[in-house]
């Protein structure tokens, strides 16, 4: 049986030496774009994980839906657990992994709320099954059973029969600050390149350090 951590993928080798970057968000844009090419489904899944106030970690899939200089953006409902938890502090980590590229990108830092005009725009785009969702979903709440949502479902449904479906106020977008991103390679033999570049704030300048693997 060959040993899965010392195959390097050839998917992974593209791109040159990714460790002569001098800055996270070009590399990210390379990347991620190498990602939506190999990975058939999802390459914009990514672990968040938050804390709660009892300072437990939580971890839990979302989708990144927007990234640019000022941080990573996801959208849920403000009422879920990590809604709660980012309520009461607003710091996230978020770690994608390429099993096609054998690559791993991983960033913190604190979460802003994104503004009610960029959420809109984004609900927008939806399609309005998914905006029914919003809706009728009181996300991480208990729920009694199945036909309980499908009747939420119908009601929005009818509420909303004609027009555009309002973005609902608990459904919002959260932009992840970075303070940190590191990238990491698959190599052969478990010599995996890494390299992680962190700032004191947004506006500081990016350092860049090599770690071991
Ligand atoms: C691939 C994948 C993508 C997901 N994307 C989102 C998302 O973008 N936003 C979201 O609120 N939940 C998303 N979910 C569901 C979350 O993982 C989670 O079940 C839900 O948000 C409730 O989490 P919470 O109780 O910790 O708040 C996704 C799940 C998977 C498996």
């Amino acid at each position: 049986m060959s040993d899965a951590a010392s195959i390097e993928h050839p998917a992974g080798l593209t791109s040159g030496d990714f460790t002569a970057a001098d800055e996270p968000l070009r590399l990210f844009v390379a990347w991620f774009a190498e990602a939506k090419r190999a990975e058939p489904v999802n390459p914009e899944a990514m672990t968040l994980a938050t804390v709660d106030a009892e300072g437990r970690p939580n971890a839990r899939m979302v989708l990144l839906k927007a990234f640019d200089e000022r941080g990573f953006v996801f959208y849920s409902n403000a009422e879920s657990a990590k809604g709660r938890e980012l309520a009461a502090t607003p710091q996230a980590a978020l770690t994608f992994y390429w099993k096609a590229l054998a690559r791993q990108v991983r960033l913190r830092g604190h979460v802003e709320a994104v503004s009610d005009a960029e959420a809109d725009a984004y609900f927008a785009t939806r399609s309005r099954m998914a905006q029914i969702g919003a809706w009728a979903s009181k996300q991480s709440a208990a729920l009694e059973s199945r036909l309980a949502f499908e009747k939420a479902i119908a009601r929005f449904t009818a509420k909303y029969a004609i027009g555009t479906v309002p973005r609902p106020p608990h459904w919002v977008g959260y932009r992840v600050v970075p303070s940190e991103i590191e990238f990491w390679q698959e190599r052969q033999f478990r010599l995996h390149d890494r390299i992680v570049f962190a700032r004191d704030d947004a506006n500081a300048p990016w350092t860049k350090m090599r770690l071991y693997p």
